[in-house]
């Protein structure tokens, strides 16, 4: 799980982008998502605006949320330059009420290999459903993991060299990577040396990153599990259907759940969830209740704090458009 603070490159925004100057691939991809969703866009862990900020120079409205301080301040700085205005929210993406919608919500450049627990995930899928907008997309891209790569030995391998935004002159950065095959964490340490007119400096930044890999298939379990679906599944930025061997997962999806109002018909919260009300479920018309037929008791949950696909019962959650504080109930019919 991400902590603040826990990834000292996110506490300098320019070294970050110094460091990431290489990476552009993905800029005309998540532009061209941000046009194509007919309203505005949440970008969450965006720091320090390299896709927020060509999609608001686009003309699309966009908010970035990171929890990163120091990352959004670099961002603020580059927008002002720039001439854009990009609305910031310091927070986690685990935890945020932004109290609106989106038509489009994506979180790129492998941020989402930041949580690492199944409770995180969870907490950042909730999350995203309840800020879109009916019909409202999510995309996000992490890396397809390569045993080859997690499974070599640990040793030093020169990964990147960029310009000192400080002091000039070179820096050289060197990796290690352990992967701990039963958390599917990868637990990078990145030696940073400078190389400068006034002398050489080894090792004089060492950072600790730690991702999460999540595997093919299990990606696809996952976003199912949180109640969307897969409404393309890419291997790089050039929607290439994803295949063996992509070093990409692309992924861009929907929620199974709408907005629902009160008293609505069941075909109002979802129509492609018919797989539901086989189930036994649908929507009553008494104050929006949702009750599930064949249950003991009354169970009081928000209205889709759980949903059932395939015979399995999921956890989600929502609450009442008209009136977010009041929860669905859950009876016996
Ligand atoms: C790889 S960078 C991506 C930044 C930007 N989206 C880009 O494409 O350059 C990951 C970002 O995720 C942010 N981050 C990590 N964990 C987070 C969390 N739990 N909530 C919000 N932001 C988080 C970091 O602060 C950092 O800015």
């Amino acid at each position: 799980m991400s902590e603040p603070g826990s990834t000292p490159l996110y506490r300098d925004g320019r070294h970050y982008d110094a460091f990431n100057r290489h990476m552009v691939a993905d800029i005309p991809f998540y532009v061209e998502e941000a046009r194509r969703a007919a309203g505005p866009v949440l970008e969450l862990a965006c720091g320090t605006g390299r896709l927020a900020i060509p999609i608001a120079q686009s003309g699309v409205e966009i908010v970035g949320l990171d929890q990163s301080p120091s990352m959004l301040a670099h961002l603020r700085t580059k927008a002002k330059e720039a001439g854009v205005e990009i609305p910031l929210v310091e927070a986690d993406c685990r935890a945020f009420d932004l109290g609106r919608k989106f038509a489009l919500i994506f979180i790129g450049f492998n941020s989402m290999q930041h949580l690492h627990d199944l409770a995180s995930l969870a907490a950042l899928f909730a999350n995203v459903r309840r800020h879109l907008a009916p019909g409202g997309k999510f995309v996000f891209d992490v890396f397809n993991p390569s045993i080859a790569i997690l499974t070599r030995d640990a040793e030093r391998s020169r990964e990147r060299e960029y310009e000192d935004p400080d002091a000039g002159g070179r820096i050289t950065m060197d990796q290690t990577l352990v992967y701990d095959d039963a958390t599917q964490v990868s637990h990078v340490r990145w030696f940073f040396s400078r190389n400068s007119p006034n002398g050489d400096e080894r090792d004089f930044r060492i950072e600790d990153l730690r991702l999460r890999c999540f595997f093919p298939q299990e990606l696809d379990l996952l976003v199912r599990s949180q109640g969307f679906e897969i409404e393309a599944k890419c291997g790089n930025f050039e929607r290439k259907p994803f295949a063996s061997g992509d070093q990409k997962q692309v992924v861009v999806c929907r929620s199974k759940w709408e907005s629902v109002s009160e008293g609505c018909e069941w075909s109002e919260i979802c129509a492609n969830s018919t797989g539901l009300r086989e189930a036994g479920f649908f929507v009553g018309r008494h104050r929006g209740m949702v009750r599930e037929r064949g249950k003991r008791g009354p169970h009081f949950l928000t209205y889709a704090d759980f949903y059932q696909e395939d015979g399995i019962c999921f956890g989600c959650c929502s609450t009442c458009p008209r009136n977010p504080t009041l929860p669905f109930s859950v009876k016996e019919e």
